[in-house]
């Protein structure tokens, strides 16, 4: 089996300051892959360096970024901006607000399909008319002549997922793409996602700090702390036997865990430490109940089979 997407040692700097190091992950074929982490740990920043979308300002390097079948670090802008329009559908964070609220659905749905496809514009509209009833509409005509600021939340998110899934892309990156969602329609966005995955055997980049979603959904995860995947592995593995620290104790707190936005996780006392990203010690260090002297200088990093994490405990 291919994998879709392959990330090696990516180390994003904003000058001269880390704010993602020594981060690596895979997307399996036709799995959902959870991104996890609290608020500022670089999931978001991540996701973009897979589909080379890095804002301007911050530089990066990897050992290694294959997205789609193509090494992105090789490849042309020009060659990188076509692959990704034609492969990756993006549903970038806060995308609830994301459509034109000014815009019919039908003159903003198909953009990315002609440009990346060459097709006439009732081709699109033909297309976004099958994917607004895929994705849950009964009377998806009604919602093309629909302006965004005239549907909810939920409808407008079903919008973007449609939209997403113009081009028959093979991956999809949804970046938190139901926190702004009441819990009902959080739950039926999140069903949603699963039927497209089964149904059309599509990768799923799923980035959320809802680890209680996230076990509900992916088959494999990633946990990111302050820049860095600490541990990674199948579901059942992280979860049957987490051995970082920080997903240990982030698995017991699931039952409560109602993350505001953009606030620590108050169950787990301390802060997320922001500086020195890239320094050789675990940065959990001033957090973690198990913390040992070593910790501040040096952390193993372990990877048996597929499970990887980053602790100097066994
Ligand atoms: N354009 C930027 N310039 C400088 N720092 C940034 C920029 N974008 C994000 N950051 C910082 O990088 C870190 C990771 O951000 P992000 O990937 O958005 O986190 P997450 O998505 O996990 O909340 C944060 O500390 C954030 O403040
Ligand atoms: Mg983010």
């Amino acid at each position: 089996m291919n994998n879709t997407v392959e990330l090696k040692n990516l180390h994003i700097k904003a000058g001269n300051t880390s704010l993602v190091y020594k981060t690596s992950l895979i997307v399996k074929e036709g799995e959902i892959f959870g991104l996890v982490g609290e608020s500022g740990s670089g999931k978001t920043l991540t996701a973009k360096a897979i589909i080379n979308l890095l804002p301007q300002g911050l530089t990066y390097t990897a050992d290694e970024i294959i997205t789609v079948g193509k090494n992105m670090l090789t490849a042309s802008n020009e060659e990188k901006r076509d692959h990704i329009g034609k492969n990756v559908g993006y549903i970038p964070q806060n995308t609830v607000f994301y459509l034109h609220p000014l815009i019919k659905i039908k003159n903003q749905i198909g953009d990315g399909y002609i440009q990346h496809t060459h097709k006439t514009k009732q081709e699109a509209l033909e297309k976004a008319e099958m994917l607004l009833s895929k994705v849950g509409f009964k009377s998806p005509k009604t919602i093309l002549n629909y302006y965004p600021w005239q549907l909810s939340g939920g409808m407008r998110q079903r919008c973007n997922i449609a939209m997403a899934l113009m081009n028959d892309p093979k991956l999809i990156i949804a970046d938190e793409p139901t926190t702004a969602l009441d819990t009902t329609v959080q739950k039926q966005v999140m069903e949603l996602f699963k039927a497209i995955n089964e149904e059309m055997k599509l990768s799923i980049l799923l980035i959320s700090h809802d680890l209680g979603l996230v076990k509900r959904y992916s088959h494999s995860l990633g946990v990111m702390y302050a820049g860095q995947i600490v541990e990674a592995g199948s579901a059942s593995t992280v979860f049957d036997e987490p051995k970082h620290p920080y997903t240990q104790l982030l698995i017991k707190i699931i039952p409560s865990l109602n993350i505001k936005k953009n606030e620590p996780l108050t169950e787990i006392p301390g802060f997320v430490q922001d500086k020195d990203r890239d320094s050789q010690g675990c940065l959990f260090y001033n957090r973690c109940p198990k913390a040992m002297d070593i910790c501040r200088v040096k952390v193993r990093e372990h990877m048996k089979e597929d499970h990887y994490y980053r602790c100097n405990l066994e």
